[in-house]
């Protein structure tokens, strides 16, 4: 599967969502998870985030190894999100800042 990494926190700007053939991603806060039993692996969400947060579960860093497991986690809790919608208000100036897992909201 797909997953959502650490620099999607605070920016949420749902590209990805638009392009998902199967409508595999749910709606935190501030952040978005795919859920790994409904992706396809069709790489079709990968190059549409701007904040570059979308990697295959296979590419994942090790310091954000733990976010495969976070993705099945919060899917399992958060609604589906199937349209795009405004990215959150400072996502531009939070694309890219370090240490946002702190700050993600369940
Ligand atoms: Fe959806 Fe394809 Fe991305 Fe999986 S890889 S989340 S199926 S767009
Ligand atoms: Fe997040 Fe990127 Fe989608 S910032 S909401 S993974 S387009």
């Amino acid at each position: 599967a797909f997953v959502v990494l650490e620099n999607c926190i605070k920016c949420k700007y749902t590209d990805c969502v638009e392009v998902c053939p199967v409508d595999c991603f749910y709606e935190g806060p501030n952040f978005l998870v795919i859920h790994p039993d409904e992706c396809i692996d069709c790489a079709l969400c990968e190059p549409e985030c701007p904040a570059e947060a979308i990697l295959s579960e296979d590419e994942i860093p090790a310091d954000q190894i733990d976010f495969i497991e976070l993705n099945a986690e919060l899917a399992e809790v958060w609604p589906n999100i199937t349209e795009q919608k405004d990215p959150l208000p400072e996502a531009d100036e939070q694309n890219g800042v370090p240490g946002k897992r702190e700050a993600l909201e369940r």
